[in-house]
């Protein structure tokens, strides 16, 4: 059975867009854990502008099911790590005035830098995944630095322009999901994921676990944020 993490940021945007006291992204977390998520997830960014410090250190108390916080690799980022626990630490690139995470962290590329926060992390028990693009070369990359998991990053797929891209971009994904599997990581995937495209992704044998944001906030708006969790499980077939 594939797992739901539900990323609950969007919540915190929506509080954030008038530095205001609701809705509280703790409440959501609630209703989430009701509604069956097996998960929250949450990215605490530089600039903050949904998730704050005192959120993380209220979810680390509400939340009993499993806590991942997405993070830059840096050293402050550790220090927040190392204060609120989460279960998971998913590193992931951030770059200045990106309206959303643009895509996966270059594992290849960062090895070095990455090695020294990544045992920093294993070092204080704190397990690590790393937001990768579903590409061989970084899957090699993520499972030589030594981290458990991987979470792929689906935007391709999700946002492919046509269906000839979109079987390009998942044929990748499988590559890379079966490529990880051999190399012992646990494979997570998110990204761009709606009720509608979920389905293919959640059928790949290897995905044990999707984090799933901006489709279940947005749909809440008019569902309720239970059914709207409700009807991700289901299409996930969880
Ligand atoms: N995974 C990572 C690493 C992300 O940065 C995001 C977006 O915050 C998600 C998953 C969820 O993406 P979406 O909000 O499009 O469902």
């Amino acid at each position: 059975m594939t797992r739901l993490s539900v990323n609950i940021d969007h919540v915190a945007t929506v509080r954030q867009a008038r530095r205001a006291a609701e809705p509280d992204p703790i409440a959501a977390a609630v209703i989430c854990d009701l509604a069956g998520a097996h998960g929250i997830t949450c990215h605490i960014r530089g600039d903050r502008r949904h998730i704050q410090d005192d959120d993380l250190r209220r979810l680390r108390e509400v939340v009993t099911t499993h806590l991942n916080v997405e993070m830059a690799a840096t050293a402050r980022m550790l220090e927040i790590a190392r204060r609120h626990r989460p279960d998971l630490v998913t590193l992931v690139p951030e770059r200045e005035g990106e309206v959303t995470t643009e895509g996966g962290i270059d594992a290849a590329r960062l090895r070095r830098r990455l090695s020294r926060h990544i045992t920093a992390l294993r070092r204080s028990r704190i397990a690590v995944s790393l937001f990768i693009d579903p590409q061989i070369e970084q899957i090699e990359a993520a499972a030589a630095l030594g981290v458990g998991m991987v979470e792929l990053n689906t935007n391709a797929y999700a946002s492919a322009g046509s269906d000839r891209a979109r079987a390009r971009a998942y044929d990748a994904f499988v590559a890379a999901a079966a490529r990880a599997e051999e190399l012992g990581l646990q494979v997570a995937a998110g990204h761009g994921l709606t009720v509608r495209n979920v389905a293919p992704i959640a059928d790949v044998p290897q995905v044990f676990e999707l984090n799933i944001g901006h489709s279940i906030i947005a749909r809440s708006i008019f569902l309720g944020l239970g059914e709207a969790v409700a009807e991700m499980l289901d299409a996930i077939g969880a």
